[in-house]
């Protein structure tokens, strides 16, 4: 797979470093929210805003979002024609999707919007749609050309979505251990300007992961999946934001390891102690974990309809064994839900 050259501004870019004629797809919610962005995407002729959101990704929806891109870049060559992609990790999906279809094929620009995608999801070639309530069943590799971290467009975030992007951030650093989680782990505070300084080596990160399994063939791919079993489930089932979910998955992981003796009691201890995991502790979590038979059966509905399932009720599930070195093993759906209780029941105690 190729990888994407990437581009770190402190603004907008310049409409003629991005290609010759450009369809621009964006967040309805940009221009609403800043008007630099509004007067920038003024100078794009061919424009298709849409709602991000999962209902974006619906493959229900699609044929009636395609006819119109059709029609709209009725007279553009497909040699000639360059995407570009402005918005959070669904509209990113969406658009690398059409993208990827589009006259065949046509070069793509990712300008990722929130954290989560600028950490995560614009990198890596991954595109994706829905197929009614089960997430990213349809969808193609398909690496943008460039991606460009647009320090302003991420920034126009509230800061209270800066913790959602901290999950993936913190993943990425676990996974690969080193200095980047030496640094990251002695992080006290945690804002918009932080995420932005760890910004280039958390990519780097995960493009060394990808690039040892590009298209998810041998496995190895599968470690970014750390924290993201048990995220999903509480993801969807209490519809959080994916970036919260996921720092809920990612101790949920961690505990985990610990239960199973993958990490020992002394690599946990120091981990936890590392001032930057303070961001993990939440009460809301241990709300969220819960024992009672109705929920827990729900919970079990989602865990089967994982995409890493490995059995009729098995799948494959990331542990840690410290940072920098991640365990894969296949574990009954059963198993986790009793951990789920067990952790739950664990606070309870605490
Ligand atoms: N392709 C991959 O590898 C990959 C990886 C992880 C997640 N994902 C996907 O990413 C999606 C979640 O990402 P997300 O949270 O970025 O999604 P999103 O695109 O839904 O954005 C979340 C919200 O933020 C708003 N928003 C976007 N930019 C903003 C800005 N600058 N200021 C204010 N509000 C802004 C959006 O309008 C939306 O309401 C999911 O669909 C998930 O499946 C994909
Ligand atoms: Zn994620």
């Amino acid at each position: 797979m190729k990888k994407s050259s990437l581009l770190f501004i402190k603004d907008l870019p310049r409409l003629s470093d991005l290609g010759d004629e450009l369809l621009l797809i964006h967040d309805d919610i940009l221009p609403k929210k800043s008007a630099s962005f509004r007067k920038w995407m003024k100078q794009f002729s061919l424009r298709y805003p849409v709602k991000a959101g999962e209902s974006l990704k619906s493959v229900d929806q699609f044929p009636n979002h395609i006819s119109k891109i059709v029609k709209l870049c009725e007279g553009a060559s497909a040699r000639r024609l360059t995407l570009v992609v402005v918005g959070g990790g669904s509209v990113g999906d969406f658009g690398g999707f059409v993208a990827s279809i589009l006259k065949r094929g046509v070069r793509l620009v990712h300008l990722p919007s929130t954290w989560l995608s600028a950490i995560d999801s614009a990198h890596g070639g991954k595109t994706a749609l829905n197929v009614g309530s089960a997430k990213n069943q349809i969808g193609t590799f398909y690496p943008a050309e460039k991606i460009i971290l647009s320090r302003t467009l991420l920034l126009s975030q509230p800061e209270a979505r800066a913790f959602e992007g901290f999950g993936e951030l913190l993943k990425i650093a676990l996974i690969s251990g080193g200095t980047l989680w030496k640094d990251l782990s002695r992080e006290y505070e945690v804002h918009a300007d932080t995420l932005w300084k760890y910004l280039a080596r958390s990519i780097d990160a995960k493009y060394k992961e990808v690039a040892k399994d590009p298209e998810e063939k041998s496995g190895h791919r599968h470690v970014l999946n750390l924290g993201h079993t048990v995220g999903h489930v509480l993801e969807s089932s209490f519809e959080l934001p994916h970036g919260i979910a996921i720092n809920y998955g990612l101790d949920f992981a961690l505990r985990f390891s610990l239960h199973k003796k993958i990490i020992t009691p002394k690599e946990y201890e120091k981990l936890m102690l590392s001032p930057v995991m303070g961001y993990l502790l939440s009460p809301i979590r241990d709300e969220l974990l819960q024992s009672k038979e109705s929920v827990l059966k729900e919970f079990r509905r989602q865990l089967l309809s994982d995409k890493k399932k490995t059995g009729a009720s098995t799948l494959r599930f990331v542990f840690l064994k410290k940072p920098g070195q991640c365990v894969i093993r296949e574990v009954p759906v059963d198993e986790i839900l009793m951990e789920i209780v067990r952790q739950k029941e664990d606070e309870l105690y605490d």
